[in-house]
Parts: structure tokens; C-alpha cells; sequence
């Protein structure tokens, strides 16, 4: 079994992260979102934060250069050694670009959403700081079930922006579905089946390709 390098696409709700979090248990791989780093760096108020905000608030991309050093820095720690998963990374034909030249990717995993879907999944997002994501369809509570912490909306889960995010995916992330296809490494599976159907058609995917 060789590196279990990997990568999922998928637009603005397509349930990413959720899928990510229970992929990487399984797996034991550490599950590296840029938009989690980006959110931890506001928070945090860095430098890097307060550059971020205005940008991630108004739904538009935070600069290659500036995701790409992050990824390349974070690919070199250890954990990443037998493998990670990628969440919101790459995001554009530059950044992929730039993935190729320091690792070889083994699958690009497609999350396949239809758009009102995902407007419906995002506006009933709620979000704990410590990664857990809910929707208020499925859960009632305004605490973190798993920490206890109160959950709250993510700032860019209101509607216009939500609309500028799906319009940016659609330009200059969906080209990377074609990208990595013609490279014979994704696989799609379809994102709007229940949340336990879509991690069991992705744990397939996995098995059958490692
Ligand atoms: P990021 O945090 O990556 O946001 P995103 O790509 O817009 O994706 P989301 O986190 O909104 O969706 P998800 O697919 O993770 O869905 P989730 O699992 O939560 O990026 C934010 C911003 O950071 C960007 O806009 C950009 O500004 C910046 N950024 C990040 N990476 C960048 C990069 N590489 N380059 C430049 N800028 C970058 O699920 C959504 C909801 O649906 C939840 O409520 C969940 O409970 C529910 N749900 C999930 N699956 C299902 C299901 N199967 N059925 C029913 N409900 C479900
Ligand atoms: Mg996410």
C-alpha cells in the first residue's frame, strides 16, 4: 500500500468536511482544510487572519501564493508521512499545479451536489469551533454534541455571500474535476444520498483503489 495521498472536491455544502472527519478516523489521516486553518488564523487574530477575513466574508479566494505555502509547510509534518486527506485544497488549475509539483496525489475524490442542495445545506449549517458541523434539519440542540460548546453560523453562510462562493466554485474550482480526470485519478460519488450512504460510497472508492 503506497501513500494514501488524497484530495476531496466539491462545492460550497457538499458536505466536505463532514465526510473528512469521518474519513480520517477511519483511515488514521489527518484531515487538512484550508478554510479550517484560515478560520483558526482569524480567530486567533494573526496577520494572516486579518488578511484573510475580508476576503473569506466577501466569498471571493484568499491568493494562491498565500494557500499554497500553507499546504506546502503542512504536507511536511509527520503525520502527513502514510498519507492525508485535503478538504477546500487545491481550489484552482494554479494550485493544483502547484500540489503536482511537491506530491503525487492518489485520488481526487468528487462530492456530486446539485446547487440547491448545497443553498439548502448551508443556510441550515451550524458550526462548533472544534470542527464538528450540524444542520438544524437533523439536530435540535445549540451545543456541540461531541464538546459541549456552544455551535454558532458561519459568517460567509449568509445568502449573498453564499451565492458569490457557489458562483467562484463553479469558474475556478469545478475545472479541477476535468483536471484530474484526464489525469485518471477521481472518482465521483454522489453527495446527496444520507450522510452514512455518502461515507460507505466513499470508503468503497478508497478500498477498491489502494
Ligand atoms: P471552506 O471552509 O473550504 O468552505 P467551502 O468549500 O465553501 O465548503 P464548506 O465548508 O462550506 O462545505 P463542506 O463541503 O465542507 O460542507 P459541510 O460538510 O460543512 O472555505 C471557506 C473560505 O476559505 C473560501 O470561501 C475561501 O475564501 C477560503 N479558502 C479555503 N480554501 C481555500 C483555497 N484553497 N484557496 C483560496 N481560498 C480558500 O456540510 C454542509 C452542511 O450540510 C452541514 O450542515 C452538514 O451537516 C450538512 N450535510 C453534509 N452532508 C450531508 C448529507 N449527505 N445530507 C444532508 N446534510 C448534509
Ligand atoms: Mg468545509
Amino acid at each position: 500500500m503506497d501513500k494514501l495521498s488524497m484530495i476531496f472536491l466539491g462545492a460550497p455544502g457538499a458536505g466536505k468536511g463532514t465526510q473528512a472527519t469521518k474519513i480520517c478516523e477511519k483511515y488514521n489521516l489527518p484531515h487538512i482544510s484550508t478554510g479550517d486553518i484560515l478560520r483558526a488564523n482569524i480567530k486567533a487574530g494573526t496577520p494572516l487572519g486579518l488578511q484573510a477575513k475580508a476576503i473569506i466574508d466577501k466569498g471571493q479566494l484568499v491568493s494562491d501564493e498565500i494557500v499554497i505555502g500553507l499546504i506546502k509547510d503542512r504536507l511536511q509534518e509527520d503525520d502527513c508521512k502514510n498519507g492525508y486527506l485535503l478538504d477546500g485544497f487545491p481550489r484552482t488549475i494554479e494550485q493544483a499545479k502547484a500540489l503536482d509539483s511537491f506530491e503525487k496525489i492518489k485520488m481526487a475524490i468528487n462530492i456530486a451536489v446539485n446547487e440547491d442542495e448545497v443553498v439548502d445545506r448551508i443556510a441550515g449549517r451550524r458550526m462548533c469551533v472544534c470542527g464538528e458541523s450540524y444542520h438544524i434539519s437533523t439536530y435540535s440542540s445549540d451545543t456541540c454534541a461531541k464538546c459541549g460548546q456552544k455551535l454558532y453560523q458561519r459568517e460567509d453562510d449568509k445568502p449573498q455571500t453564499v451565492k458569490s462562493r457557489l458562483e467562484v466554485y463553479n469558474k475556478q474550482t469545478a475545472p479541477l474535476i476535468e483536471y484530474y480526470s484526464n489525469k485518471g485519478i477521481l472518482y465521483t460519488v454522489d453527495g446527496s444520498q444520507d450522510i452514512k450512504d455518502v461515507y460507505n460510497s466513499i470508503v468503497k472508492v478508497i478500498d477498491d483503489n489502494n
